[in-house]
């Protein structure tokens, strides 16, 4: 039987995926699990490969998960931030990453705040692996992926879940990327949120819309909530914060009405007693925790699936 592999070189989105190459990358993760729970977290997979994480806004979980990921497959690291760039002094994107491929380096990973940067990389560039570390409000495909991971670790499936996705639907990349591997991976999902947080037309992704957030949770196994993104919005999509939380706010006694079963997710940085209660966040049912381990083994996945090139050995 021939083996799966990723179609393409490069990792820009969800939406571009197979079922059968969702699941690949899954396993992988799962198999580098092993790995980070070992004394000495090292394999040479990515031996002699340099790889530059290039953030333009600014990241925790992502950032720091693809430094310790590249760094327990043995590459060469290189941190790139724009503030202390020549990107400062107004040079381009293009000029920027051309440069940093001149230097050798064999993959680019990057978060942009404009949708379609990584995509651009890919035609600026002649040979790196691109991966999209979050591009605007388009995609976050690896935390698409360690999502499915931590719903797959929890249920031992996502065929036939269903998973609420509630919040700022409008300017998050991650709704996006959970709708698109959700989908492909056969659950169903619901949006819920305000109507100017809903961007018209999302029932093509084949997703059900919600505005009443006690009907959205009702059936859902999964809860995801996402951050209320200030620093995308213009102002003038609800009254205030306050007001939000009330009506959105995931709480317990929101909560007590949902299947026991249900689990709390949420990408992260949360705005406590906004989109989640503290007591909600910190709960038994939460996993925002361990979407954040999973964060490692999928960037493994990811980064080992696109250089392996002839070599198959984890080791
Ligand atoms: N989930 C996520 O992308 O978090 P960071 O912005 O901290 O990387």
């Amino acid at each position: 039987m021939e083996q799966v592999q990723l179609r393409s070189p490069h990792l820009l989105g969800l939406e571009e995926l197979t079922r059968e190459e969702i699941q690949l990358i899954l396993d992988t993760a799962d198999s580098f699990k092993e790995v980070i729970e070992r004394p000495i977290r090292k394999v040479p997979a990515l031996r002699g490969k340099s790889v530059v994480n290039l953030f333009f806004e600014p990241s925790t979980r992502t950032r720091i998960s693809f430094e310790i990921a590249e760094k327990q497959l043995s590459a060469d690291v290189i941190n790139f931030s724009a503030s202390t760039s020549s990107v400062a002094k107004g040079e381009t994107l293009r000029d920027t990453v051309r440069n940093i491929e001149a230097m050798k380096v064999d993959v680019v990973v990057i978060r942009h705040a404009a949708a379609g940067a990584p995509q651009f990389l890919t035609r600026c560039l002649t040979h790196s692996v691109v991966i999209n570390a979050g591009d605007g409000a388009h995609e976050h495909p690896t935390q698409g992926l360690l999502d499915l991971l931590t719903i797959r670790d929890r249920f031992g499936r996502v065929d036939g879940l269903r998973v609420v996705i509630v919040g700022d639907i409008a300017h998050s990349r991650v709704a996006r990327s959970n709708i698109w591997g959700l989908r492909t991976m056969g659950a169903s999902v619901a949006v819920c949120g305000p109507p100017t947080l809903i961007p018209p037309g999302i029932e093509t992704m084949g997703v059900e819309v919600f505005y009443r957030v006690e009907d959205a949770l009702r059936e859902a196994d999964v809860i995801n909530v996402l951050r209320i993104q200030l620093e995308r919005q213009h102002g003038g999509l609800f009254p205030t914060l306050r007001e939000y939380a009330r009506t959105f706010g995931i709480t317990p006694e929101r909560l007590i009405h949902t299947k026991p079963h249900a689990i709390i997710m949420h990408p992260g940085p949360i705005n406590r007693g906004v989109e989640l209660s503290t007591d909600v966040a910190d709960s038994e049912r939460s996993v925002i925790l361990d979407q954040v381990t999973n964060g490692i083994a999928i960037r493994m996945a990811v980064l080992y699936l696109l250089n392996r090139g002839g070599d198959d050995d984890v080791e």
